[in-house]
């Protein structure tokens, strides 16, 4: 039997019928609707066992878990997320930080190094910048909500994979819902190309504000800010995209 909560729950992602999987004659995948197997990453599914395993099922709660509507559900599914290699290869999961109110989002690529080990995003070198640019138009950390496109640490800080951004774009898709920001400030190429389904270069992409898909958020391009550090004649160039973004903060 199903607690309030989790009928609440799936009933938010489109599930209108659920049948105890040790009573069930079909896969569990048979009875979501095509909205639930479109938005959750592969591997979020608790997928049909194999027969042999249909003697040991897993808990209805822990297939609930897969319910993004509130932070909780949000926070905890990118923690217990095994939908791609990274989760396997990072430190810790790191979901994001700040305001969950906040008027500005800001989106980077993915954890490095020093987030990784903290759990926080942009708190190394990058992120002491980003925070500097934030200050230069009147905002703290604290202000805004700071978070990546995937949660996990790539190896070696390479680019994630086209399927690790498809697997972690559920949570992020989650985070914006919940936030609702005025504005999103995307960070960087890969962040870039990833929200705007773009392979613009960055120059370009920074030069006019862009609409997110499927949606009427504007969302503002800058330079990565470890871009900045390699190339600090490009800082003028970010400052201007800094005022853009306090105007559009300011309507
Ligand atoms: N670079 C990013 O894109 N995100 C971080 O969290 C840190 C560095």
């Amino acid at each position: 039997m199903l607690s309030a909560r989790q009928q609440h729950c799936l009933k938010g992602i489109g599930i209108r019928r659920w049948v105890e999987r040790s009573s069930a004659p079909v896969g569990a995948e048979d009875i979501l609707s095509p909205t639930v197997q479109e938005i959750l990453p592969p591997g979020a599914i608790t997928r049909a066992a194999p027969a042999k395993e249909a003697t040991k099922p897993k808990p209805v709660s822990a297939r609930t878990e897969i319910c993004l509507d509130s932070w909780d559900d949000i926070t905890r599914s990118i923690h217990q997320c095994e939908a791609c290699d990274l989760a396997s290869n990072c430190t810790q999961k790191v979901p994001g930080v700040g305001d969950r109110q906040a008027d500005l989002m800001i989106i980077g690529e993915g954890p490095g190094h020093d987030e990784d080990i903290k759990g926080e995003p942009f708190v190394g070198r990058s992120g002491q910048l980003l925070d500097k640019m934030l200050q230069a138009i009147g905002l703290s950390r604290s202000q805004v909500f700071i978070t990546n496109i995937v949660k996990c640490r790539p190896p070696n800080n390479r680019d994630p994979h086209r399927d690790e951004v498809q697997a972690c774009n559920t949570f992020l898709r989650a985070q914006i819902k919940q936030i609702a920001p005025k504005v999103i400030l995307s960070v960087g190429r890969v962040s870039a190309h990833s929200l705007l389904n773009s392979t613009g270069p960055v120059g370009k992409l920074i030069r006019e504000i862009h609409q997110l898909p499927e949606s009427d958020i504007p969302v503002k391009v800058t330079y990565h800010p470890a871009y900045l550090l390699r190339n600090p004649s490009a800082k003028s160039i970010a400052w201007q995209d800094m005022k853009t973004l306090h105007q559009i903060l300011s309507r």
